[in-house]
């Protein structure tokens, strides 16, 4: 089996606020507030691209869990805004820590953290890779158009990085669920029908989480900690309603954040390991939606390094 090892990440320090949009746009905090639960998210300084919060994520990851890069002989970065076409973010990142390992972006939507760790998994159990240093970063500020308020105030930036390996029996991931359906695509640029992602979204979720709890051998009841995709509170909430979990089961930080793409749930998933919501053997769901459309869920056993 195999599972999550470490963890880490990262945010910039410049925090924009929903005042911050009201200053220049035709918008308020009580419409960003109660359509998104946004307050405020992060915004990487100009000369601060995607992989320098890949690394800043993979430097907390070792100031968390030193020498966890021992034996890493693989590098994905899921990204959507890679810092260039070539080379890769993921090539940076390996060179950025001296690994001996290959290394390669991932583009799938925000679901592009869940697909790296699938491909992890995939990796470790065939046996091509020992150590996969899974990382999700996002720089969404650089490709933004600050004067589109439909999509402007959505979006943050961050990182977030994961060492997977082989974990005893009984810990690990349990089951992955990935799918597409591109039919929805639009254009080549930042678009996005709200009110339509918002509706695949909430079906998704519910889809997608109820077979990944399912393939787990498990039920809802089982899960200790719910690990949405941050883009809006109001589908977090109708994704844990369908699930029957309470909010102390869930895990919200879209308000400070806002949608970090694949950033977006090692975000969370580390803030939770942090205030002990997340102990050895607890069943842990993850589940993202977003551009392509894609969408992707896992459960996993924490825990067994
Ligand atoms: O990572 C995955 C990516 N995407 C998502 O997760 C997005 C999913 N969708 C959503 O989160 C929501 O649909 C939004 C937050 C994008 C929009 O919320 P909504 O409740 O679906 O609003 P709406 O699109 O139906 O728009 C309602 C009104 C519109 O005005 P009219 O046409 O009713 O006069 C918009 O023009 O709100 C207007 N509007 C705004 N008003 C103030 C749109 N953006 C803003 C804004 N400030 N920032």
């Amino acid at each position: 089996m195999s599972g999550i090892l470490a963890l880490g990440a990262y945010v910039p320090e410049r925090v924009m606020t929903n005042a911050d949009f009201e200053a220049y746009l035709d918008t308020s905090d009580e419409w960003i507030v109660t359509r998104t639960g946004i307050k405020e998210r992060r915004v990487a300084a100009e000369d601060e691209y995607t992989s320098d919060l890949a690394f800043k994520a993979v430097e907390d990851l070792l100031r968390r869990h030193p020498g966890a890069l021992e034996g890493v002989d693989a590098v994905i970065v899921a990204t959507n805004t890679p810092d260039a076409l070539f080379p890769d973010t993921a090539a940076l990142v390996q060179a950025r820590f001296g690994l001996k390992a290959f290394a390669y972006d991932l583009l799938a939507g925000c679901p592009g953290w869940i697909y790296a760790l699938a491909q992890a998994h995939a990796l470790v159990e065939a046996g091509l890779a020992q150590k996969v240093l899974a990382v999700g970063a996002e720089a969404l500020s650089k490709i933004i158009d600050w004067n589109d308020r439909a999509t402007a105030v959505l979006f943050g930036d961050g990182g977030g990085a994961a060492v997977v390996g082989k974990v005893r029996e009984g810990y690990g991931f349990r089951s992955l669920v990935l799918g597409a359906a591109g039919t929805g695509a639009t254009e080549n640029r930042l678009y996005m029908n709200g009110r339509e992602v918002f509706k695949f979204a909430v079906r998704v979720m519910n889809t997608a989480t109820l077979e990944a709890i399912e393939k787990a051998g498990l039920t809802p009841e089982d899960i200790r900690l719910f690990v949405p995709h941050q883009a809006n509170l109001r589908i977090i909430d109708a994704a844990r309603e369908r699930l029957g979990l309470p909010w102390e089961r869930v895990a919200v930080n879209v308000d400070r954040y806002g949608n970090t793409s694949t950033a977006s749930i090692p975000l969370a998933l580390k803030e939770a390991v942090d205030a002990g919501r997340i102990r050895e053997g607890d069943h842990v769901l993850l589940v993202s939606f977003g551009a392509g459309l894609t969408w992707a869920a896992a459960v996993l056993t924490w825990g067994g390094a």
